[in-house]
Order: structure tokens, then C-alpha cells, then sequence
């Protein structure tokens, strides 16, 4: 199986990734969190920051892409290859209405000739592999019909498939009826991605799917950092492991970051999801939750981790 750690916009850059390669193994790919294409010769710092290869050694790293128009992707995608890269990945699944709205993420599937002279564009010139990331329809799940014609119709490096519709942003349940004709109808390689948060979720996907090779995880990851581990090995998260891990993103945040504001912002997100691998945590993430310097943030770590047990996978 391989397995690919999913783009999360403020949680997966490059401080996070970086401490995640060198303390846990496994991952074949990570995904940038979308940078916005455009015509401009130059990245904003923290997307150049995001992507260099400098803070990207011994790690995969796919940039992603959010745009709906070709020839802005085009001239990013060029900027890209340059730097050394031969794929890019293009969003097709951010939910959020100010990026809908535009058109753009999943907004995008709603306008499928535009969708379809995109492709055919960013194709023709072909600067790099290219990869998508989709959900399976703006308002409804069979969009995803219509959709799969338009992907059939291109050498995808890979269909990376969250079976959700924009309208759930993350309610309901992965749409695994329409996952399973994904695979019987999709020309191109398909990923799984959705709700996989424990090594039982992602035992039944593989059981269900005995033919996908590839998942993409990202909030049960984010939770368990190991848990690619606990699959692989049956190998449990040790707390000093994750403790050590902690201590490196806090310290590298605290060296990039302005001011402990930034800082605590940072880990309190981060902590929505860590948090849910240790027992009893509700008090304990609204303590962190609640931290208003880093002395208090400091005083809710260390209690968690002082007082509860890391779940078993
Ligand atoms: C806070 C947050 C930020 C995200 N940012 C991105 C993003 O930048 N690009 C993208 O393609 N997907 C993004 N996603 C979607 C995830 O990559 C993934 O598809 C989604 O969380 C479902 O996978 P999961 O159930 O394993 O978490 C984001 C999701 C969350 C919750």
C-alpha cells in the first residue's frame, strides 16, 4: 500500500511535515497545502518558504495547485518545474465557499465544459505530471458520472478521491457506493481518501477495496501521527515518541514564527487533532483551547501528558 499524507492549509507546512519525516516513517508522498495560481513571476514568502526544496530534503513533497485558469496554472506549474519538481496536483475539493464561489476547489466541477477546456489546456502543454484532487460533485453525488468522462479523457498522473460532495463539507459519510464505480470506471490510478482516523477504518477500506493501492490520509494522521505504523506493524504511538515530536514542531515554530501569539495559534490548531489520540482528553483540549500565553499552553501540555494514556490503534 502506499500511503500519502493529505494537504491541510495551517496544519501540514513545511515545520509540520519536516518533524513528521524524521520521527515517523512511511509516508511515499506529502501534498503542499493549496497555493493559489497566478501570473506573477514570484511566490508570496510563505508559499516559496512552503515548497523550497531546501525545507524539503529526504521527503516527497507534490506542490498543489488552486486555480481555474489554465494559463495561470500553466505559468505556476512552470515556476514549479523549475525548482525541481515533475508533479503538481491541482484542488479540485476545497469545499470553503469563498474559494466555491469563485469557481474554484469543488466549485470548479459545477461548470463542466470549463472544466473539461481547463484540462484540455493544462494537457496540451503538459509541463509536468499532473494529479487530481476531487471530490465527487458540487450538489449532488452522480455529478460524478459526467465528472469521470471529462477525467477519462487525460493521462492523470493519479485521481485522488475524496466521495464527498462540496455540499457535505465534512458531515456525512464517504460516498463508498460511488467510490466503487470510481475504480470500475476511472481510465487513470485512483487514491482513496476519506475518514480513515484508526487502523480498524482503514482495515475495512482495504477489506471493502482489496484493489486500491494508494490512500491519502489527513485528520487521522494529524491525530495519530504513528498511525502509519500502527498498520504497517501493528506498532502503537508511544507517548515519548509523540512528546519528542511535539517538542520539535513547537520549537521550529517558535524559531519561524513572530511572536508566541503566532506560536500558540499554530499548536492550538494542531491540538484540535493531536489531542483526540490520548484518553479522557476533553478537559485537556479545552485547557489548550483556552490558553491565552505560552506558559498556559505549556502547563496544558505537560498535563496531558503527565496524566493520560496514549489509545491503543
Ligand atoms: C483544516 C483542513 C485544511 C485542508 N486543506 C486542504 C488543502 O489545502 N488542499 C486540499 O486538497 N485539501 C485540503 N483539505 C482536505 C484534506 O486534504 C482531506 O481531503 C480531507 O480532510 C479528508 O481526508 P481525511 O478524512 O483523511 O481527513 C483540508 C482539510 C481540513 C480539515
Amino acid at each position: 500500500m502506499n500511503f500519502y499524507f493529505a494537504p491541510m492549509e495551517g496544519l501540514t507546512g513545511y515545520i509540520y511535515r519536516n518533524a513528521h519525516n524524521a520521527f515517523f516513517e512511511h509516508i511515499d508522498k506529502y501534498f503542499s497545502p493549496f497555493i493559489p495560481a497566478n501570473q506573477s513571476d514570484r511566490f508570496k514568502t510563505r508559499e516559496l518558504n512552503d515548497i523550497l526544496p531546501e525545507n524539503n530534503q529526504g521527503l516527497v513533497l507534490i506542490p498543489q495547485l488552486l486555480t481555474n485558469n489554465a494559463k495561470d496554472f500553466i505559468h505556476t506549474s512552470k515556476k514549479i518545474k523549475i525548482m525541481g519538481y515533475n508533479e503538481v496536483n491541482l484542488n479540485l475539493g476545497c469545499p470553503s465557499r469563498t474559494v466555491v464561489s469563485k469557481n474554484r476547489g469543488s466549485g470548479f466541477l459545477s461548470i463542466r465544459e470549463e472544466l473539461d477546456e481547463f484540462l484540455d489546456e493544462i494537457f496540451s502543454v503538459a509541463i509536468t505530471k499532473i494529479s487530481l484532487k476531487i471530490r465527487i460533485g458540487k450538489d449532488q453525488p452522480e455529478e460524478f458520472y459526467d465528472l469521470i468522462e471529462i477525467f477519462n479523457k487525460y493521462p492523470l498522473e493519479e485521481l485522488i478521491i475524496h466521495p464527498r460532495i462540496q455540499k457535505d463539507f465534512y458531515k456525512n459519510k464517504p460516498n463508498l457506493k460511488i467510490f466503487r464505480e470510481a475504480l470500475i470506471l476511472s481510465k487513470n490510478p485512483v487514491c482513496y481518501n476519506g475518514d480513515i482516523f484508526t487502523v480498524k477504518d482503514y482495515k475495512k477500506i482495504s477489506l471493502d477495496f482489496p484493489n486500491v493501492d494508494t490512500v491519502m490520509l489527513g485528520r487521522g494522521l494529524l491525530s495519530n501521527p504513528g498511525m502509519v505504523s500502527g498498520i504497517t506493524k501493528n506498532i502503537n504511538l508511544e507517548k515519548k515518541l509523540l512528546k519528542d515530536f511535539h517538542d520539535k514542531i513547537y520549537e521550529d515554530y517558535k524559531r519561524v514564527l513572530f511572536g508566541d501569539k503566532n506560536v500558540l495559534f499554530k499548536m492550538k490548531e494542531l491540538y484540535f487533532y493531536m489531542s483526540q489520540v490520548f484518553s479522557n482528553n476533553e478537559k485537556y483540549a479545552k485547557r489548550i483551547r483556552k490558553s491565552q500565553t505560552l506558559y498556559d499552553y505549556n502547563e496544558a501540555v505537560s498535563s496531558l501528558f503527565n496524566e493520560q494514556d496514549i489509545l491503543e490503534n
